[in-house]
């Protein structure tokens, strides 16, 4: 779409020259462009919407530096009113909207046009303080409470966030200092974070700069599609997705760079994970592409305390990323993590291939239950392609507390020359294997029941969801 260039321009011709030659001139350059009477732009959604506003209805300065809250605010408001009525949508036009968090409302879209950037606001009095998540008791960089999201909703069905492949700008180097000095008492502010809804879609955005960036928890029927995600890979706790304590969830095409795990499957922390009780499942992860010098593709964990079952995951390449699928957890965090299943996998320049471990020693508080073991459970690999691998594998189960069925099939791992000796790391593990180079450790040698594994391959019901074509009409002038 390249119409957005002119949609300035007419309003400038018409303030210098006569009404009788501005109708002309309208009528040549509408057939020119058909941007200048009506515009529409197609894109694919879990449900189009009957009613429109442009941001512009609220606000016309856009230049980055004023803030627009007000204008997201009221639009939203404003819309809210019309939704239960087929929905309705807040378009944001080319420009630079700075603004703090703003929440959305249910049967809503929120469609940021090509060349239209929303930044974060980074005055810290703007930002609201909001209650930990009950199923962590608090969050990992700060014991206090969390800063909002930017973008934020709760208790809300049928939400579309999706955009012509333009940004949303965290503006958080100031936030990165800030924690790098230790002048934080709370978290920082996710981008954008979805609780206790149903049928979400966020599509075809680029978020940069942010700590964290799209939390989607306690929620169903959740569609993630085309994000490119970007954050320096040097600064930490930038997770890409954190899937939490959700079930029936979709997530593909997206390309994430990070300074921690491009995705994050989590289920809460704990006792209080434990006691919360909400699992994350049925979920589905497909064509990711991750670079993460420092962290994973896909973590399961650490806090996996809720529990975590049946994730399928597929397409799946890695480049100079520190593991492929892994599964983080620790001696007392109990709940489970089972039912995996990996499929076609390439990976360059890693150095574990395989990683499943308790790693993590800290707790959200001291009441944590001693006795609480984590279950791990029917994990199976297949078809990978390693190359440029320095460590290979650290498959590391507990002392009185195996990781089981581990299985993988149909792997083959190029090691970089300078690796080291120790290859399969395998301590308190029980599985299968079949076609791997090099040669697996002997917990893992026993033939697998089938060749490339038991992979189930019965369809979630939210890799059935067809999107809709819809179309927005963008009018620049009015
Ligand atoms: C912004 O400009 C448009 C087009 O000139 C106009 O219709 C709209 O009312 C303006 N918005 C505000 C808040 O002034
Ligand atoms: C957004 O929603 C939260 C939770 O309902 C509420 O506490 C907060 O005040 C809302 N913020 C705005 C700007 O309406
Ligand atoms: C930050 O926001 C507060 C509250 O809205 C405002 O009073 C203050 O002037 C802002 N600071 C800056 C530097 O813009
Ligand atoms: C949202 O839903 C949760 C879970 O049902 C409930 O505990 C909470 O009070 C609701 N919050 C609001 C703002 O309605
Ligand atoms: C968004 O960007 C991707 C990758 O560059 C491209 O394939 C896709 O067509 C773009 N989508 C739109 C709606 O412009
Ligand atoms: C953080 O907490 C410390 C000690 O409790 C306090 O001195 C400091 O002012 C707080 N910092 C902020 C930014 O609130
Ligand atoms: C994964 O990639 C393979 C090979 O490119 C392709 O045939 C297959 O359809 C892809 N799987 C999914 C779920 O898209
Ligand atoms: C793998 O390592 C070899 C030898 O160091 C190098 O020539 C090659 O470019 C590397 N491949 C990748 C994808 O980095």
């Amino acid at each position: 779409m390249e119409a957005e260039e002119t949609s300035s321009e007419p309003s400038v011709i018409a303030m210098r020259i006569s009404t009788m030659i501005v109708l002309v001139n309208l009528a040549t350059m509408d057939a020119m462009n058909p941007r200048l009477s009506s515009n529409s732009v197609e894109f694919q959604a879990i449900n189009c919407r009957k009613y429109l506003t442009l941001l512009t209805e609220f606000d016309n300065v856009s230049d980055g530096v004023t803030s627009n809250t007000h204008a997201f605010r009221q639009a939203i408001e404003h819309l809210s009113t019309l939704a239960a009525d087929d929905g309705a949508q807040l378009v944001v036009p080319p420009g630079k909207w700075l603004t703090r968090s703003f929440n959305l409302t249910s049967h809503f879209t929120l469609f940021i046009e090509k060349e239209a950037t929303i930044l974060a606001s980074h005055n810290e009095s703007e930002w609201p303080l909001v209650k930990v998540l009950p199923s962590y008791g608090r969050r990992r960089d700060a014991r206090g409470g969390r800063y909002n999201s930017l973008v934020f909703g709760t208790n809300l069905t049928n939400v579309v966030i999706t955009c012509n492949n333009d940004t949303i700008d965290g503006q958080r180097s100031y936030w990165w200092d800030k924690f790098h000095k230790g002048e934080l008492n709370v978290t920082r502010p996710y981008m954008i974070k979805i609780m206790y809804s149903d049928q979400i879609q966020i599509s075809d955005l680029t978020l940069i700069n942010s700590p964290w960036f799209v939390h989607p928890v306690y929620s169903r029927n959740v569609i993630i599609q085309g994000l490119t995600i970007l954050a320096p890979v040097t600064v930490p706790n930038t997770d890409g997705i954190d899937p939490d304590s959700y079930s029936n969830t979709r997530i593909e095409d997206c390309y994430i760079v990070s300074g921690d795990d491009c995705i994050a499957i989590k289920s809460g922390w704990d006792e209080y994970g434990i006691k919360f009780g909400m699992l994350i499942e049925d979920l589905v992860i497909r064509h990711l592409t991750c670079i993460s010098p420092d962290s994973a593709s896909i973590a399961l964990g650490s806090e996996m305390s809720g529990e975590i079952r049946n994730v399928r995951i597929e397409n799946v390449t890695a480049i100079n990323t520190e593991s492929a699928v892994r599964i983080k957890t620790a001696r007392e965090r109990g709940g489970f993590v089972k039912d995996i299943f990996v499929q076609r996998m390439f990976l360059s320049m890693m150095k574990y291939v395989f990683w499943i471990a308790e790693d993590y020693k800290d707790h959200a508080n001291d009441k944590f239950d001693p006795s609480a073991l984590p279950e791990i459970k029917n994990i199976n690999y297949r078809d990978v392609v390693a190359e440029n691998v320095t460590m290979l594998t650290n498959l590391a189960g507990i002392s009185g507390d195996s990781f089981t069925d581990i299985c993988v099939s149909n792997v083959k791992i190029g090691l970089l020359k300078k690796s080291k000796k120790l290859q399969w790391n395998c301590i308190e593990i029980e599985g299968f294997s079949s076609d791997v180079d090099p040669p697996p450790c002997a917990s893992l040698a026993k033939a697998a029941k089938s060749i490339g594994g038991d992979f189930r391959e019965d369809p979630l019901l939210i890799e059935n969801v067809q999107l809709k074509s819809c179309s927005v009409e963008i009018s620049p002038l009015s």
